[in-house]
């Protein structure tokens, strides 16, 4: 899953990625740095609902009958439930893209035993413990439940107090009230289903559900449940209680505060169920189009019909301006009233969604205050406290309350601030603060641990790059320069990777010319480029190259020439076709076209002379002659190809020669280029010697 796409040089692959050594986990995204924003437009497919994905997979596992799930949600949420069902004996199989088909055990453990272990995975936790007790204990099984240390911090008392009210066997392996559980003793114990269930609603309405999707299990007669306290985020329960319709269960509803689910309720799989879209992920490119939008954002795979309660973010984000129009399953968004209104909420009914408003905050005029969100303090982190210190890092005002926050944006665009925002493992804090990147100061936001999208959205900033303009000459591209077998490609990636730039070969365009000249019957000698007018025709072929990368493939008129481009001889014929100025002309705009957000990493000979010569960062990388072969024969001996080093050695000092002497973009230093000699580093030592010339840039700008 990750890294997510935007990481992987899509439009520059060659099976120099394949050969290229195994970079090591140092290299893993620490931060991204996103551009600043001009503006927003295009269209938004989103990936499925992380609360319905969960709860139609259990639905499905505990079912009769096989399910065909389509659109499900593949991220480290649903991962974990997928793998636990799996564990319990359930048989789950892809049956497409985001589809899979799922035979239910029909309420009947098939393994007794085992250890789940659930990630931070609320939407998997609460309900899997609620039905492995009930089933552990009518069955005499026994199972035990964790997750990361932040889930081990996530009260689970309430739901716990409700299963032994029932007669369920639960043990805190931990502090009380808190996973890891153990659930069930491994014998058989009869439930107590004739007294109401108690059950608080106002911490989590998680509890609610976890009991509603486990009770059908054992309703030998109707079962009642109560719950104790104000109900929060009812919305959600809405969402299980459709979800339970769908399977057969229909529970009966007195106001927010009874439920009651009838004897001999028994899940019997509908045969398809389609997940909607996440309303919560919605939020972030409603708010962009309201931000950002004037041509307008369309949303694919939600409307305004949906069964999720966050998709009343988009009333909230119309009181703030927001222009939004939709049908069926779609939205459109675009800029209305700007600056954005300053609103006093009631949130309880749009928890996740309302952290986005809280951006949003940043672009109002006035101060608004978002209210009745106590339960933020008990999700992936307290996220009251989270989002006033990061919302402060950008310049503005928060006043952080038990359960409200009231937010008054800088004053000015010079009181914003560039800041890094720590995002403590949650995906929505990742992803509600890339909005702050359409500031007015075109300052830079540093996005921390930006992987933790993964938890809901793992192609996020992919796709948040693919609608968005950044502001001019805002994208920084790093060069690396350097002759032949200097260990370009590999420093190149390692530095792309740990940015989460992409990543441009430009030796890779040259060797496709020569391929594409010989293809064409066009020869590439030195003797017949000489002839300017066969120069030319080379030059129009270059032009002209029906060429396309996918992932790691490259291809040539419909032809995959990833193999072919990477031989020795592709390399010397590539030499020799870049030393003509028709060709070098024709690849120019193709090249300066691979500069996209977050950032570029370009290797060659001419990327900080010739190509972007305002690059912010540029390094020559040279190492000796004789390290060079000898790296050059280990990596062919390696892919089983035959070589000879002192051949190797004259051919690449024949390559030097010609690419140094050439009258066209020579290779040298650009004369502001960093030198970097790797003859004796290893390739760690050499991304961290770029990463920390690019840091020490960056402090300076
Ligand atoms: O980096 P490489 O070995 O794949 O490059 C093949 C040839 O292409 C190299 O000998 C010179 C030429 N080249 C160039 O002239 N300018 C570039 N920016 C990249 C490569």
């Amino acid at each position: 899953m990750y890294p997510p796409r935007y990481l992987i040089p899509t439009q520059s692959t060659t099976d120099k990625q394949a050969s290229a050594p195994c970079l090591p986990a140092m290299f893993q995204q620490a931060f991204l740095d996103l551009p600043p924003i001009a503006s927003a437009h295009g269209e938004v497919t989103l990936p499925g609902s992380k609360s319905i994905s969960n709860r139609v997979l259990l639905l499905a596992a505990l079912s009769h009958g096989a399910t065909e799930i389509h659109d499900i949600l593949a991220s480290d949420d649903t991962q974990v439930m997928r793998e636990s069902l799996k564990t319990l004996g359930c048989e789950i199989t892809e049956t497409g893209t985001n589809q899979l088909r799922i035979v239910g055990i029909g309420g009947q453990l098939q393994n007794k035993t085992a250890k789940l272990f659930l990630g931070n995975a609320g939407t998997a936790m609460r309900p899997l413990t609620a039905a492995l007790t009930l089933m552990a204990t009518t069955q005499g099984g026994q199972f035990e439940v964790s997750g990361v240390p932040r889930m081990h911090e996530r009260p689970i008392g309430d739901l716990v107090d409700a299963l032994r009210q029932l007669g369920g066997s639960v043990t805190d392996l931990g502090q009380a009230g808190y996973p890891p559980l153990r659930l069930g003793d491994g014998d058989t114990h009869a439930l107590q289903l004739d007294a109401p269930i108690a059950v608080r609603g106002d911490v989590s309405s998680q509890f609610l559900t976890a009991l509603l999707l486990a009770l059908p299990l054992v309703a030998t007669r109707d079962v009642v449940i109560d719950v104790v306290g104000e109900l929060i985020s009812k919305p959600y329960i809405d969402i299980t209680l459709k979800l339970l319709a769908q399977f057969g269960v229909h529970v009966q509803r007195e106001d927010w505060r009874r439920f009651t689910i009838p004897a001999g309720s028994r899940y019997t799989s509908p045969g398809q169920v389609f997940v909607e879209a996440d309303a919560s992920s919605a939020s972030y490119f409603i708010a962009l189009g309201a931000l950002g939008s004037t041509q307008g954002i369309t949303i694919q795979g939600v409307g305004l019909d949906a069964i999720q309660g966050d998709i009343r973010f988009v009333e909230a984000a119309q009181r703030m301006g927001a222009d939004v129009t939709g049908g069926p399953n779609h939205l459109c968004v675009k800029r209305g009233a700007w600056p954005l209104k300053a609103i006093d909420l009631d949130c309880n009914h749009i928890p996740d969604a309302a952290m986005t408003l809280a951006v949003m905050a940043l672009y109002a005029q006035g101060t608004t205050t978002l209210r009745n969100i106590a339960s933020w303090r008990v999700k992936e982190t307290d996220r009251l406290s989270a989002m006033a210190t990061e919302l402060r890092k950008l310049g503005a005002t928060v006043d952080e309350g038990d359960d409200y926050l009231r937010i008054t944006p800088p004053a000015t665009p010079g009181e914003w601030r560039p800041a890094a925002i720590d995002t403590y493992d949650d995906h929505r804090i990742a992803m509600c603060f890339s909005l702050a990147a359409l500031n007015p100061a075109a300052c830079v936001v540093r996005i921390n641990e930006p992987h933790c999208v993964a938890k809901t959205y793992p192609d996020y900033f992919e796709t948040l790059f693919d609608v968005t303009t950044p502001c001019v000459g805002q994208v920084p591209v790093i060069c690396i320069d350097g002759p032949t077998a200097s260990g370009k490609g590999t420093l190149s990636q390692g530095v792309a990777k740990a940015l989460g730039y992409a990543w441009l070969d430009s030796g890779a365009l040259y060797r496709l010319v020569g391929v594409a000249a010989e293809q064409a019957g066009l020869s590439t000698t030195v003797e017949a480029l000489a002839d300017p007018a066969h120069a030319a025709t080379v030059g129009e072929l270059a032009r002209n190259m029906a060429v396309r990368f996918e992932g790691e493939q490259v291809f040539l008129g419909g032809q995959d020439v990833s193999a072919a481009i990477r031989t020795e001889a592709a390399g010397m014929g590539a030499s020799r076709v870049s030393a003509i100025g028709p060709v070098r002309a024709a690849l120019m705009d193709l090249q300066q076209g691979f500069v996209r957000a977050p950032g570029l990493v370009a290797d060659g000979r001419d990327m900080g002379t010739v190509i972007f010569p305002h690059a912010p960062l540029k390094v020559f990388l040279t190492a000796s002659a004789e390290k060079r072969a000898e790296r050059r024969y280990r990596q062919l001996i390696s892919k089983g190809i035959s070589a000879n080093i002192d051949g190797l050695l004259a051919d690449l000092k024949e390559r030097d020669a010609r690419d140094t002497n050439r009258q066209h973009a020579p290779l040298k230093a650009a004369t502001d280029a960093a030198l970097l000699d790797n003859t004796d580093l290893g390739i760690e030592e050499s991304v961290q010697q770029v990463l920390s010339w690019w840091q020490s840039k960056q402090r300076k700008t």
